[in-house]
């Protein structure tokens, strides 16, 4: 080849690697592609999705044991990581953890809310940011999130009312112990509840929001107790406030009257209550951590998902 063909040549070359799509931005490694990579500084597995986890409160075992699920389901993908954050009961705190990880623009966001109202704009926000949000156990407003994981709570408050209904033929005078109402399972808990003791003589002579902590049931109950001599059965929306309502009866020597019914059913904490004779019964409700890292995966595959995932319970007596 004559020299003064070379420039050509080398202009041909290059037409014909831009044409053939080598230098297409498809074939630059991107997180669909790529297979998770070793370090081999630290011998381990890089992960190629980052996924924000937004816990409203550490403080009951129940939210713990969710994290744990989270993790542990976690754990057997390496292409995984996972980043908790604890909002310790704080709706704005829970809001700002939510911007931070939208201009982190982590690859996914799950997010247990505190509250449904004050949270929903910043979840929208993720959503239209092209985030998925997966919401787990209580609910936002509308439809801007990608899914929603967790119990029927409609389901298990009435499950509940109609295993009181039996228990307490019929009648009886109940207290009902609510949980947060501005969060959606403490409303459906509750109307589902009141749905299955409709019709019946069962009367709620106290009722209270204890905002899903044991000692401000223990506080509400101590209330109750003054003003009523006789109670048969209190209906707490979760374990924790179950068994601080059991503590107050105890303490005024009355917990032998009354019959007390929680909700969560964790195996550390409610269902131990039952075996001990503590609690009359436990309703479950799951915590869906395994689900969400299930759920996520699909999704980061690029695989489309229902948009809502409802888990079963069960029920615990002795
Ligand atoms: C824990 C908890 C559980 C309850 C759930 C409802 O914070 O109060 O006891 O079942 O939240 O969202």
């Amino acid at each position: 080849m004559g020299k003064k063909y070379v420039p050509f040549v080398v202009l041909l070359l290059i037409s014909v690697f831009l044409f053939s799509g080598c230098g297409k931005k498809e074939n630059t490694p991107t997180p669909e592609n790529t297979p998770p990579t070793e370090n081999p500084a630290s011998g381990k597995t890089e992960s190629k999705w980052t996924i924000g986890m937004s816990q409203c409160n550490l403080g009951e075992p129940w939210r713990g044991q969710m994290n744990e699920d989270v993790r542990r389901a976690a754990e057997a993908y390496p292409e995984l990581k996972v980043i908790f954050k604890d909002a310790q009961n704080d709706t704005l705190k829970q809001r700002a953890q939510m911007e931070e990880f939208i201009s982190a623009d982590v690859d996914l966001i799950i997010i247990s809310p505190k509250e449904a109202a004050p949270l929903t704009p910043v979840v929208a926000q993720a959503y239209e940011a092209g985030i998925p949000v997966l919401v787990l156990d209580r609910r936002v407003l509308g439809d801007q999130y990608t899914c929603f994981i967790g119990a029927d709570n409609k389901q298990i408050g009435e499950n509940a009312g109609k295993w009181i209904v039996e228990k307490l033929g019929g009648k009886g005078k109940v207290v009902e112990l609510k949980g947060l109402m501005t969060s959606t399972p403490g409303q459906d808990r509750h109307t589902g509840f009141r749905k299955a003791i409709e019709g019946s003589q069962i009367e709620i002579i106290f009722e209270a929001d204890m905002k899903w902590l044991e000692p401000e049931a223990r506080k509400e109950m101590e209330s109750a107790l003054a003003r009523f001599d006789q109670i048969d059965l209190v209906y707490a929306h979760n374990d924790p406030g179950a068994h601080g309502a059991y503590l107050a009866a105890q303490a005024a020597g009355r917990e032998k009257d009354i019959m007390f019914v929680g909700i969560d059913g964790l195996a550390q904490e409610g269902q131990v209550y039952v075996q001990q004779g503590i609690l009359n019964a436990s309703f479950e409700y799951p915590t869906g951590g395994k689900e969400a890292i299930e759920t996520a995966l699909k999704i980061l595959n690029g695989q489309t998902v229902e948009k809502e995932i409802t888990l079963p319970s069960r029920t615990f007596t002795k």
